[in-house]
């Protein structure tokens, strides 16, 4: 499957696995690496010695490329990039955050940059930045999400018409039916998180897991847009958040949130598996995924399931 994205990064498939704040470490990054994709550690989660950790384990699972990422919203991203560059890593996909903020840097020490993005204006002033890709993320997504809340299906061909570099597609793909339509739609590859997330390799909690294969369409709400967006399941944390939503404002409201966010909710919910107490971020589409598969067992389905799509295409 040759694309400009496959040609960016010398994979086989366009295919990206988005860093996922604690549950994608480099077992999950080397198995995507692996079976063909591109396999991304997710920094943002991790203390420079824990991403230093991560990153030579799935240096030592797979001879091919392997990406981090880092959002720059947490102050500790300057430290994680460094690490990143300390153990060799050449391939960096940013988020939340400025383009403009490291990404000449990066490009100056031979990387490849690729800055995550919401709506066609941000992903203008990605390539003005000089990033060599973007993904542009629609409000599908799981983890945080744009504020302006444009979906999958209107944000990429807008994004499409406006740029010039190449455009990875995410928020809302599982299987090669979302995939086919990303391509329809202008991308030339796609990044997936909830689809890696329910997989054996990531180390998302086994009750999380067994969770969401049960969610149906309505599990999963966007919430916080006081502060940071998040898309997660409405579980008794979230509805604790829609309350505090209805009974404050402003100011008050932000302060509120951050303080029944605390510090290690998404960390006791999704790694430890505290289902009623802890955030848990995942995309809408969720709920198509029935099982919880091996990374190379998603690949053979997406390959599969692309083609019986393709196949079925009304034609003209
Ligand atoms: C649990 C979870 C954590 C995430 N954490 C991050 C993150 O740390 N950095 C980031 O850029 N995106 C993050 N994302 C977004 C993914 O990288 C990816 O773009 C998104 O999941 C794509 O939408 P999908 O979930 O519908 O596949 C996260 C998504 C999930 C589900």
């Amino acid at each position: 499957m040759k694309t400009r994205v496959s040609d960016l990064f010398q994979i086989k498939y366009p295919i990206i696995q988005g860093g996922m704040v604690w549950v994608s470490g480099g077992k999950l990054a080397a198995a995507v690496s692996n079976a063909g994709g591109l396999g991304l550690v997710g920094a943002g989660s991790m203390k420079p010695d824990l991403l230093k950790h991560h990153l030579e384990k799935a240096q030592s699972l797979t001879s091919k490329p392997i990406g981090v990422n880092v959002p720059l919203l947490y102050e500790k991203a300057q430290e994680q990039i460094e690490t990143a560059l300390n153990c060799g890593i050449k391939i960096f996909f940013t988020s939340a955050g400025s383009p403009k903020k490291f990404t000449n840097f990066l490009k100056d020490k031979g990387c490849i940059v690729v800055h995550v993005t919401s709506s066609p204006d941000l992903a203008l002033k990605c390539e003005e930045a000089g990033v060599h890709a973007v993904v542009a993320e629609g409000f599908e997504a799981g983890g945080h999400n744009g504020r302006d809340e444009i979906t999958t299906m209107a944000l990429i061909p807008q994004v499409k018409d406006a740029l010039k570099i190449p455009l990875i597609a995410a928020g809302g793909i599982v299987d090669g039916r979302g995939m086919l339509a990303a391509f329809s739609l202008g991308a030339d590859g796609i990044q997936m998180g909830t689809r890696f997330l329910m997989t054996k390799e990531s180390s998302a909690h086994e009750k999380y897991k067994d969770l969401l294969i049960k969610s149906t369409p309505s599990s999963t709400k966007t919430l916080m847009k006081a502060t940071v967006p998040v898309r997660m399941i409405e579980n008794q944390f979230a509805k604790e958040i829609m309350q505090l939503e209805q009974s404050f404002h402003g100011e008050e409201l932000k302060m509120k949130l951050n303080e029944h966010l605390g510090k290690f909710r998404a960390k006791n919910g999704m790694l430890e598996g505290d289902l009623d107490n802890g955030e848990l971020e995942v995309g809408q589409a969720v709920s198509l995924i029935k099982s919880v598969p091996t990374v190379e067992e998603v690949f053979q389905e997406l390959m599969t399931s692309y083609k019986a799509a393709l196949e079925k295409l009304p034609r003209i």
